[in-house]
């Protein structure tokens, strides 16, 4: 049995050891974010020991920022009304922590070029134009990797689009750990849960829900009110037929499997379940049922988020504790792989 599959099936009592994820505050927290990922971050909470959950601003810079400073107000103030508690978890911004940056380079020196050269999501960002990406852009998943592996994390909650990512980051831990003959870096695990873990665009089932790829029509955000819900979920595309009874009857209809997937995501039930329910609706009346359950889940947490953002004191306070708290714990890791390296110590 898989992670994941314990996981969509509750833990047996047994506590994860270590869990590490993070969301670039590089636009609004959106629907993907929080079924994908966001959610099970929450639920972890109860079942793991330790847990950082980090807005990676090094991350998000790896493409042109307007108001980061603003989006990283925004996205804590998104995670705490989500339910993140920044009392048992620490939550914190990636660069007041210097040794993402510092293990990232030395991490670099560590991954091969044919390893970077495979992933996809570099291929998708990058475009046609990839003379002009940034640097930064490619070697984006080396940093993720330094990320995980400052913690001795175990277990990484993300949506499958991350799971390449995380390959990655299991195969510099072991050449790391092999070339100096210690076991510095744990190998985490990735935990991706079957349900929400891809959420497509509203206006075209093919390509992902994401803040800057897909229109905002296609996209439901936090901040969405309740007519903005109903108004994208009514434009939504979709085809013809009556939804199915079964999960088979929604093989090659990307757009109706989706809202499904959404559908039974928020609910917290299988596909199969969630077909029980609608399976035969037209889908303007599956459309009706969609806004309700969206109103119910999202829009609070979007009233919290507001609420909170307009606390930037409360914000900046709650960050910079998350950002002590990290650092301390990185430290120990830190100066175990400057050793490791052979840097001379000079003070
Ligand atoms: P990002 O928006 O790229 O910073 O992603 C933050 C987290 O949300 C990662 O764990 C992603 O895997 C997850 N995520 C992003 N977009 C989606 C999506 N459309 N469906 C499911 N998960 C997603
Ligand atoms: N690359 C992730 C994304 O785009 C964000 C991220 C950065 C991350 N560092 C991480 C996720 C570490 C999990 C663990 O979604």
């Amino acid at each position: 049995m898989t992670d994941s599959t314990i996981f969509s099936r509750g833990f047996a009592g047994e506590k994860l050891a270590c869990v590490f994820s993070g969301i670039q505050p590089s636009g609004g927290l959106h629907l993907g974010n929080y079924l994908g990922a966001v959610r099970h971050w929450v639920s972890l909470q109860d079942c793991s020991e330790r847990r950082f959950y980090c807005l990676v601003d090094c991350h998000a810079i790896t493409v042109s920022q307007s108001s980061l400073r603003d989006q990283t107000l925004s996205m804590a103030a998104a995670l705490l009304a989500c339910g993140i508690d920044a009392e048992s978890s620490v939550l914190f911004v990636q660069s007041s922590n210097p040794h993402h940056t510092e293990l990232g380079w030395i991490l670099s020196c560590v991954a091969r070029m044919g390893w970077l050269q495979r992933m996809t999501q570099f291929k998708e960002k990058a475009g046609k134009d990839r003379e002009q990406a940034s640097v930064g852009l490619y070697v984006y998943p080396v940093l993720m990797a330094a990320d995980i592996l400052l913690y001795g994390t175990t277990h990484v909650p993300v949506g499958d689009d991350q799971k390449q990512h995380l390959e990655l980051t299991r195969d510099i831990a072991q050449r790391f750990n092999h070339g100096c003959g210690k076991e510095i870096f744990s190998v985490p695990t990735p935990f991706i849960v079957a349900s929400g873990a891809r959420v497509m665009s509203l206006r075209d089932g093919s390509v992902k829900m994401s803040k800057s790829g897909s229109s905002a029509m296609g996209r439901l955000d936090l901040t969405d009110g309740l007519d903005e819900i109903a108004l994208k979920v009514r434009k939504a595309k979709t085809d013809s037929t009556v939804l199915p009874s079964e999960e088979a009857g929604l093989e090659g209809r990307l757009e109706a499997k989706n809202l499904v997937g959404i559908y039974a995501a928020l609910r917290e039930v299988e596909v199969s379940e969630a077909l029980r329910d609608v399976g035969g609706m037209s889908f303007s009346k599956f459309k009706d049922v969609l806004v309700d359950v969206l109103g119910e889940v999202m829009v609070p947490k979007g009233e919290e988020m507001r609420r909170l953002r307009a606390d930037e004191g409360y914000l900046m306070e709650v960050l910079k504790k998350g950002g002590e708290h990290a650092r301390a714990l990185s430290e120990g890791r830190m100066e175990r792989v400057r050793r490791a390296m052979e840097f001379l110590e000079v003070d």
